[in-house]
């Protein structure tokens, strides 16, 4: 992720022993008694990147509890993200009073149904997909790029944000994507952003977007 977000925001990627790091106290309450093992283990591996993270900012010892949308509360005067999918975990966190949101997410490179993919495209979006054919990875990128503009919306707004209330312009060529929020949604919600941008990257088998609201 470090690619991909400016300097002032710290950024850790899980190594394989953080999968196996001990949580705090009121982390654990954040994880279901019931969590299978790979529940418990990205969990965990979040957590250790995100204070490590913080440490790189002077911040120790914090725990980093769930708030009940289930977004980590982040010590005062920071704002982070997490993201994990199978083998890869990471943290980001900014400690700048400018910084309103830290949005990151991975995903690994699959070809998602066309159902899913209606679910997550607008027709446009799905056109802009179908003009690129043997590039079937483009809906998932879409789906990657919402899920960091939704932990962008998210802590700044603190409303539920449909897949079709965002549409997405990608920059194939500059690596980089702009939301715009539709109106239908923003009248629901006076005064929040219309707009998000973000970067992104694409591997044979995983896609990494993320993005920052700055003020
Ligand atoms: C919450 C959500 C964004 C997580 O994304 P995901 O791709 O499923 O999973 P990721 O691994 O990337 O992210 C999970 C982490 O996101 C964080 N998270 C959860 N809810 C969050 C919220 N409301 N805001 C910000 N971060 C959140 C948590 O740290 C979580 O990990 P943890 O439970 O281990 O702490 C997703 O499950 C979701 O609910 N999406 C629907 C809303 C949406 O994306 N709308 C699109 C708008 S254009």
């Amino acid at each position: 992720m470090r690619d991909l977000l400016p300097d002032f925001v710290a950024v850790e990627t899980a190594s394989e022993a953080d999968y196996n790091g001990e949580l705090l106290p009121a982390e654990a309450a954040g994880l279901s008694a019931r969590a299978v093992e790979s529940r418990r283990r990205e969990f965990t591996a979040g957590r250790v990147c995100a204070r490590r993270a913080l440490r790189r900012l002077g911040i120790d010892g914090h725990s980093l509890p769930a708030s009940d949308s289930r977004a980590p509360i982040w010590p005062p005067g920071t704002t982070g993200s997490i993201t994990h999918t199978a083998g890869y975990c990471a943290a980001a966190v900014a400690r700048d009073p400018d910084v309103r949101a830290v949005g990151i997410d991975a995903e690994r490179r699959t070809i998602l149904p066309v159902n899913v993919r209606r679910a997550i495209c607008l027709p446009e979006e799905l056109a802009w997909c179908a003009e690129r054919p043997g590039e079937d990875w483009w809906p998932a990128v879409h789906f990657s790029a919402k899920e960091v503009v939704y932990k962008l919306w998210s802590p700044i707004v603190g409303t539920w944000l449909d897949f079709h209330d965002a549409h997405l312009t990608i920059d194939v060529a500059a690596g980089t994507f702009e939301a715009r929020i539709l109106p239908s949604r923003l009248v629901k919600t006076p005064g929040a952003p219309s707009r998000f941008e973000g970067r992104f990257h694409v591997t044979p088998d995983l896609i990494r977007s993320a993005g920052v609201v700055v003020r």
